[in-house]
């Protein structure tokens, strides 16, 4: 597979020359055709020369220049999608330039590539993973309240290292990543992508790894990363908010639309048995349509929309039988009681199995595909 590490480099001069030397040596023990491709932004201390110098000797070195420091985030989105646009890569790496990432983890991490994984994390807070011991209190109680931040307050509780920039991803889910809808420019890019990933149903795996601490340069972590950091936390937790409040929206709109076609139906003198499967059959469609049109209009819709389609069309019929045979036994036990409250009782069973069967078997497709 053609595999592309991402390094996105500012002033990184003393640190990259010797760690693209230390993962050729990786390279040469792994099956897969790897590369390397810097990110850099102009950096000061001329980064870009030692790129340009070790280019002479190693053709799977590549170089991407910014023209000045646009953030990690910036870097890593211009990386991406210049690693899948041009180098034609099936995999790619995030990794950092500082040695805080050994680059002997990096076969670890390609081998859960290898058994199936989409996303595989270096993670540092799975048992066995680490945080170096000389981070001073600030450090680890910024990291640590980094993560507390994406599980509690953005809700990705089912990953423990949430900030790790240590990770191997197929492209083949980061195609359908928006990337323009992210909206992050900092170190915020690591939670909004693994949102997304979240929300494309991607095979995630976190391995431990240890993380050490740079010896040469700085960090370029700053205060604007960190405040940009939370407002994204809330954006990501406010994101899947709304389409709960939007798909609760559409199944109520659902209850007027039919109730309200049911009503119009009798009006115009239609035979009640006739008009409630027409009712519950307008509204059925009008849900469809807004859910597509609406309430997941941002997402990407993958390969087998047919085959969803199809079961979404399965899965309305049996509601709508569900809903008329409620309908129509009620109408029988009850035949003083008006109409439209056997109309409304309908719905309520049709919900519950239009819920489990779209959840338990339309999605669960899309999650084995
Ligand atoms: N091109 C470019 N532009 N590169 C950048 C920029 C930028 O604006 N900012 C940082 N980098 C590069 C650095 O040169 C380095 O190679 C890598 O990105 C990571 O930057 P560091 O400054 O070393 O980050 P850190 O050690 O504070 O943060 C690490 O741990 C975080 C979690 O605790 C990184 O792995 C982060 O990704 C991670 O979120
Ligand atoms: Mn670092």
């Amino acid at each position: 597979m053609k595999t592309i590490i991402i390094i996105p480099t500012y002033n990184e001069g003393n640190n990259i020359t010797l760690l693209i030397l230390a993962l050729q040596v990786q390279f040469k023990g792994m099956k897969h055709d790897m590369h390397i491709l810097v990110v850099d932004d102009n950096s000061p201390d001329g980064t870009a020369n030692d790129i340009k110098r070790l280019q002479l000797g190693f053709n799977n070195v590549h170089l991407l220049m910014g023209e000045k420091k646009a953030g990690l985030g910036v870097a890593y989105t211009r990386g991406m999608s210049y690693a899948m646009e041009h180098l034609g890569a099936e995999v790619v790496f995030e990794m950092d330039a500082d040695f805080s990432h050994k680059p002997e983890d990096v076969p670890r991490l390609m081998a859960e590539i290898d058994k199936g994984a989409d996303f595989v994390i270096g993670s540092r807070y799975v048992p066995g993973g680490s945080i170096p011991k000389e981070w001073g209190i600030r450090r680890k109680a910024i990291s640590k309240f980094g993560n507390i931040v994406a599980r509690y307050l953005a809700g990705i509780y089912s990953v423990r290292d949430c900030t790790a920039g240590f990770r191997a991803i197929r492209t083949s889910i980061l195609r359908n990543v928006a990337f323009s809808d992210l909206g992050v420019k900092g170190y915020a890019f690591q939670i909004a992508l693994l949102h997304q990933v979240l929300v494309l149903k991607a095979k995630i795996v976190e391995i431990p790894v240890d993380f050490l601490d740079r010896s040469a340069g700085k960090s370029k972590l700053g205060v604007k990363d960190i405040i940009e950091f939370i407002l994204n936390a809330w954006w990501i937790r406010f994101d899947s908010l709304k389409t709960f409040i939007k798909f609760a929206i559409v199944g109520a709109s659902g209850v007027v639309v039919n109730l309200g076609f049911f009503t119009l139906f009798l009006m115009q003198g239609i035979n009640k048995y006739v008009a409630s499967p027409m009712a519950i059959e307008i509204s059925i469609i009008s849900n469809f349509l807004l859910n597509n049109f609406w309430t997941f209009r941002g997402r990407k819709t993958k390969d087998r929309v047919r085959i969803r389609g199809l079961k979404f069309n399965v899965v309305s019929f049996l509601a709508l039988g569900v809903s008329y045979g409620t309908f129509v036994a009620l109408s029988i036990f009850f035949p003083n009681v008006a109409p439209q409250l056997h109309q409304l009782i309908g719905i309520v069973p049709a919900t519950l199995l239009n819920y489990f069967l779209n959840s338990y078997w339309t999605f669960k497709e899309v999650d084995e595909d």
